[in-house]
C-alpha cells in the first residue's frame, strides 16, 4: 500500500492530507485563515505566512490521526512548491523536506495548478486524457489542453485579474467581505441575472483569453451612477446576480470553444470558483447540449487542500519524478 502525505500552504489555508494508492482520501484536513484576513478585506501575505507556521506542525499531527497513519508508515511525501506566496510556500517545503530528511523518505514538489486539476482524478476514475482543464480561483484563471498525463498545453488565461479577484474586489465594492466568491453568491440568489447588462469581454483576436476587469469597472461605473447607499437590499442582490453571471458566461464560453477547437469530448473545471452554484449549473447545462463529458470536483475539493496536492505527487512519484533538499519554492511558477 503506498500512503504519500500531500502538505498545501500556498496561500491563506495550511493543509494537510493522506492519500492511498493515489486515489483513496484517508484524512483531508485544512486549516482556513479566513478570520485572520478577513478585517483587512484581503489576504496579507506576512500574517499568512506567520499563521501557516503556527498552524503547520498540529495540522500535519490531525492529518495523519485522521488517517490513523503513523510517520513510520509513509511511503513519501508531496509539498506545493508554487505558485502562491512565497513566504507561505515556503513553510510548507521546510516542512516537508525537514520530515524527508529525518525519516529518508522520498519528496516530491508539487505545482499547485495541476494539484486544482488533479482533484478531479480523486473523485472521478472514469476521467481519462484527452481533455481541456480550466483552473480557476483566487489567483487563477488558465485553460489547458492536456492531451496526456502531465502534459499541458496552455490555451489561454486571464490578462488581468482572475475570476476569483474578481469576485473578491466586487464583493469588497459592495462590502460584502473576504471572501467574496461565497457571499456574491449568496447574494446573487435572491437577485435577477438580467437585472444589469454588464458587459462580457470577447477578445477581438478569437483567442481564449480570459478579462475581467472591464466586468469589475462596470460594476464600478454601475455603482457611481446609483449611489452604494441607494442601492438598497434588492439593488445590491440584482449587482451580484448580473455579475455572476457576465462572469459565468465568460467562463463557460471559453471552456465550450475550446472543447469544441481542440475537438476534446472531456472537461476539467477546477479551483475555488468552481464551487459556485451557478457556473456549476450552466457548465452542465452547456456540456449536455454539447455532448461533452463534464468534471467538476465537489467544492472541498475544488478549494484550496493538500488531497489534490497528494493525487498530483502520487502520479510525479509514480513517473519518479523526486526532488533533492534543494527543492525550493518558486512564486511564479508556469505548469508545463
Ligand atoms: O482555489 P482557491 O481556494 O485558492 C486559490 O488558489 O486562489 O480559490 C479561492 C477563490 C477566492 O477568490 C474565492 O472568492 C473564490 O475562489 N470562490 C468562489 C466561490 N467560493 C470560492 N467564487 C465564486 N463563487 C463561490 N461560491
Ligand atoms: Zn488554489
Amino acid at each position: 500500500m503506498e500512503l504519500v502525505l500531500g502538505i498545501e500552504s500556498s496561500c491563506d489555508e495550511t493543509a494537510a492530507a493522506v492519500l492511498e494508492d493515489g486515489r483513496r482520501i484517508r484524512s483531508n484536513v485544512v486549516a482556513s485563515q479566513v478570520e485572520v484576513h478577513a478585517p483587512y478585506g484581503g489576504i496579507v501575505p506576512e500574517l499568512a505566512s506567520r499563521r501557516h507556521l503556527e498552524v503547520i506542525l498540529p495540522v500535519l499531527d490531525s492529518a495523519l490521526a485522521d488517517a490513523g497513519v503513523g510517520l513510520a508508515e509513509l511511503t513519501a511525501l508531496a509539498v506545493t512548491v508554487g505558485p502562491g506566496l512565497v513566504g507561505s510556500l515556503l513553510v510548507g517545503v521546510s516542512v516537508a523536506k525537514a520530515m524527508a530528511f529525518a525519516r529518508q523518505l522520498p519528496l516530491v514538489g508539487v505545482n499547485h495548478l495541476e494539484g486544482h486539476i488533479a482533484a478531479a482524478f480523486l473523485e472521478f476514475p472514469a476521467l481519462t486524457h484527452p481533455f481541456a482543464a480550466l483552473v480557476v480561483s483566487g489567483g487563477h484563471t488558465h485553460m489547458y489542453h492536456m492531451p496526456a498525463e502531465c502534459e499541458y498545453r496552455l490555451l489561454g488565461r486571464t490578462r488581468d485579474d482572475a475570476a476569483g479577484e474578481a469576485f473578491d474586489k466586487v464583493a469588497k465594492l459592495l462590502g460584502l467581505g473576504y471572501p467574496g466568491g461565497p457571499a456574491i453568491e449568496r447574494e446573487a440568489r435572491g437577485g435577477d441575472p438580467e437585472a444589469i447588462a454588464f458587459p462580457r469581454a470577447v477578445l477581438r483576436d478569437g483567442s481564449l483569453d480570459f478579462s475581467f476587469s472591464g466586468l469589475k469597472t462596470a460594476v464600478v461605473h454601475h455603482l457611481k451612477r446609483s449611489g452604494p447607499s441607494i442601492l438598497g437590499p434588492q439593488g445590491l442582490r440584482d449587482v451580484c446576480a448580473s455579475f455572476q453571471q457576465a462572469a459565468v458566461d465568460m467562463l463557460v464560453e471559453r471552456v465550450m470553444r475550446a472543447a469544441r477547437n481542440h475537438a476534446l469530448s472531456a472537461v476539467v473545471v477546477a479551483g475555488g470558483v468552481a464551487c459556485n452554484g451557478a457556473l456549476r449549473q450552466a457548465l452542465k447545462a452547456e456540456a449536455e447540449a454539447e455532448g461533452i463529458q463534464l468534471y467538476v470536483p465537489s467544492p472541498a475539493l475544488c478549494t484550496d487542500n493538500a488531497a489534490m496536492i497528494a493525487a498530483a505527487g502520487s502520479v510525479r512519484l509514480r513517473r519518479g519524478e523526486c526532488a533533492g533538499y534543494d527543492l525550493n519554492a518558486v512564486a511564479s511558477l508556469p505548469l508545463q
